[in-house]
């Protein structure tokens, strides 16, 4: 059966296919136009990071952090194994070997103090992500890094428009990343761009994304022909993507305060019934709603209430399957301590529908299904 409600509707603006259609027009077709340049502008000011580079994916932006940082054979790379695989990817891909460590069973962020333990004299760096929107603990993961002289990636794929005390997620690494998948709360399909908040790293960035060349140099008319500098790859967000972004990132005020409200539609019913859903603005941390989780009481218990929810037409999602688990992951890496909630945790979480066009009444069907089937079964975990 099609889903009444299904998991996810990307969002639209309704301004991308003017500004998609007024590329084609210009025959300015190529990378590196007036929408990309545009949207790199936005995004520096509006998070107040030292410069951002658009990027094909966030994949991609992660592989370019990688080669920025000169991750190489030997290199130990930290980071939560409840995590998008691409994180890991970018820095196997330069011989490093990655060290997962465990997380918070509530935000499902890392734990810092499994970043300390997992410390080497080979520790290069280290990727943290910021789960769903909502922040790490970065007042006890900053003191970690700096007195460790560590290099800071953030994966803020999900976070365009959270913040830490009022600091947008994306401008405490030294170098990270954010996603324009469709998923994600701002999007064009598929692209992602790079956060640079480090000076020093900027203009090498502009070569590896330039497939290892001073072609940027070259178009900035400041050589005279351009060459094969360094490594790189073919990481810049096309035009055409860059002129479908510019159609959304003008509403990501409007986007976050519109999920945040559907947010707390949930969440107002949810806790009446003793569900607790993790605050969007609490202490330091306020979350842009990219993820509305909820624990059952199993892997059991989840699988049944994701199907007795598709019977009801309503689609919901479990997440990341552990990396630490995958062969790859077995074989690039290892699990530093032990795994008290990383896999307990991720085995039970349970994502339900979040976009801007959830209606109202919408949330009213999945919870009350939801309640139904927790009724019925005793599947969630209070
Ligand atoms: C935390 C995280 N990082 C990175 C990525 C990769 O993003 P992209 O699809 O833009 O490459 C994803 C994808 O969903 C993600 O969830």
């Amino acid at each position: 059966m099609a889903s009444k409600i299904p998991f996810h509707i990307p969002y639209l603006s309704g301004d991308e296919s003017t500004h998609v259609q007024k590329v084609i027009s210009s025959n300015k077709i190529g990378t590196g136009g007036y929408f990309s340049q545009a949207c790199e502008e936005f995004l520096q000011e509006y998070t107040s990071s030292k410069k951002v580079l658009l990027t094909s994916s966030c994949t991609h932006a992660l592989e370019m952090s990688a080669m920025l940082l000169n991750i190489q054979e030997g290199d130990e790379v930290i980071m939560p194994s409840y995590n998008f695989v691409s994180a890991a990817n970018a820095f196997v891909l330069r011989g490093a070997k990655i060290v997962f460590v465990d997380v918070d069973p509530i935000s499902m962020n890392v734990d810092p103090e499994s970043i300390s333990s997992a410390i080497t004299s080979k520790t290069k760096a280290v990727l943290i992500m910021h789960y769903g929107g909502f922040a790490c603990d970065m007042e006890k993961i900053m003191p970690i890094i700096k007195a460790n002289k560590l290099f800071l990636i953030e994966d803020a794929a999900h976070c365009i428009g959270s913040t830490y005390k009022g600091k947008h997620l994306g401008t405490y690494g030294h170098l990270s990343t954010l996603s324009f998948h469709y998923t994600k709360n701002i999007h064009c399909g598929e692209g992602g761009a790079l956060m640079i908040n480090d000076d020093s790293l900027v203009d090498r960035a502009e070569i590896i994304r330039e497939k290892g060349t001073n072609r940027k140099q070259f178009f900035d008319g400041k050589i005279d022909k351009y060459t094969w500098v360094d490594i790189g790859s073919s990481y810049l967000m096309s035009e055409l993507s860059a002129a479908f972004l510019w159609g959304q990132l003008n509403q990501v005020d409007f986007v976050t305060k519109n999920r945040r409200d559907i947010y707390q539609k949930y969440d107002f019913i949810l806790k009446k019934e003793g569900i607790r859903v993790p605050s969007l603005s609490s202490g330091d941390i306020f979350s842009n709603a990219h993820t509305l989780f909820l624990k059952s009481k199993s892997q059991g218990h989840r699988k049944l209430t994701i199907s007795n929810l598709k019977q009801q037409g309503i689609g919901s999602s479990f997440h990341y399957i552990p990396l630490h688990l995958s062969p790859s992951g077995n074989k690039f890496g290892r699990f530093h301590g032990k795994d008290k909630n990383t896999t307990k945790e991720s085995n039970k979480l349970l994502r339900l529908p979040i976009y801007p066009d959830l209606k109202t009444n919408d949330i009213k069907i999945i919870t009350d299904t939801l309640l139904k089937i927790i009724l019925d079964y005793e599947v969630l975990q209070n």
